[in-house]
Parts: C-alpha cells; sequence; structure tokens
C-alpha cells in the first residue's frame, strides 16, 4: 500500500461497438464537496476547452452560446449528483442519447472530450477540493456513459 499517495485513475475504457455497460451516477459527495459554484466552473472551464478543441466543430460557433451550452450542461451534472434537478426544470427529460443524436459522436470524439474533461478537472485534483474516492466516482460515470453516446463510427 502506499499510504498517502492518490488513488485516483483516469483511465479510459476501451470502445467495445454495440457494448453500452452498466452506468452507476456518481456519489453525491462530489457536488457536496465542490458546490454547485465548483461544478458551474467545472463545467466552464470543460466548455471553454471544447471551443478550441480538436472536436470544436461538433459545438456552438459563438463563445456566448458555448458559455450558455456549459451552464445547461451543469444543470445536468448537478441533477445526476443528487442536486436540484435544474435540468429537468429548464430543458426537460435527459434523454441524454436522444439529444446526442443529431451529432456525429465517433470514438476518436469521446476521447477527445474525456481528455478535455480530464484536464478541466485538474484544479479540483490539485486543490483537493473533492476527495478522491468522489473525483474518482465522477469520472467512473463519465467514463462509461460517455460510451453510451457514440453513435457514429469511424470514417
Ligand atoms: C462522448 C462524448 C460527447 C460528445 C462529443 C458530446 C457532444 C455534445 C454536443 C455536440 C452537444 C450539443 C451542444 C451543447 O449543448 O453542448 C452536447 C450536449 C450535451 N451533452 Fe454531450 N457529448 C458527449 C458526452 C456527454 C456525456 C457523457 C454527458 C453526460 C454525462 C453529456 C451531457 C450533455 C448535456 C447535458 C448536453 C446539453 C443538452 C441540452 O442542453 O439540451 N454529454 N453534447
Amino acid at each position: 500500500m502506499q499510504f498517502g499517495a492518490s488513488m485516483l485513475e483516469f483511465s479510459i475504457l476501451a470502445y467495445q461497438e454495440g457494448i453500452n455497460p452498466p452506468v452507476t451516477k456518481p456519489n453525491p459527495g462530489f457536488l457536496i464537496d465542490i458546490g454547485e459554484e465548483g461544478m458551474r466552473n467545472l463545467l466552464d472551464r470543460f466548455y471553454m476547452k471544447l471551443f478550441e478543441s480538436p472536436i470544436k466543430e461538433l459545438f456552438p460557433k459563438d463563445r456566448d452560446a458555448m458559455k450558455k451550452a456549459g451552464q445547461f450542461s451543469a444543470d445536468f451534472f448537478i441533477q445526476i449528483c443528487g442536486g436540484i434537478p435544474y435540468f429537468n426544470q429548464t430543458r426537460g427529460a435527459p434523454q441524454m442519447r436522444g439529444r446526442h443524436a443529431p451529432f456525429r459522436i465517433t470514438p476518436t470524439a469521446r476521447l477527445h472530450w474525456l481528455v478535455l474533461f480530464e484536464e478541466a478537472l485538474e484544479p479540483i485534483v490539485q486543490n483537493k477540493s473533492s476527495s478522491d474516492e468522489n473525483i474518482q466516482s465522477f469520472w467512473n460515470y463519465i467514463n462509461v456513459f460517455s460510451q453510451w453516446m457514440i453513435n457514429t463510427q469511424e470514417a
């Protein structure tokens, strides 16, 4: 046992076509640790990274629209972590696969999406704003659920 060492493991599940592994929601503790403001900042960082990323073509082309999209996404993540159901209130039922259907989400797009999410999580890890256990559970959730969003095979 490496006492005191971080237990965090930002591994990425290999994509297997047609297999959507069971999804476990993140620990509510992640939201409790970072707070709504922390979640909104996290999604803002993430969407600003997406805005300049190799998958930017999938997303809104102007910065303000991208900021807004990031906050709808934050609404969802607050809700999925057991917080106030803002997403249901503003957008309706999540139906994430259906909402992603208009976009060509390939296995490679998922990889970019996850790597950028890991970068956006870095300040939370560095500042120890949440426990390793809670950060890990959040990562495990997006690692698995992002497979479900893939709807297009590589060209
Ligand atoms: C696999 C990689 C993914 C890609 C490339 C992707 C891409 C997109 C795109 C292009 C949009 C529309 C623009 C926007 O409103 O942001 C979107 C919306 C959204 N995505 Fe994803 N997404 C991915 C995975 C996920 C996952 C795993 C989740 C949740 C755990 C998620 C949650 C959302 C939410 C909440 C919205 C906003 C929907 C709305 O407001 O109507 N996405 N995503």
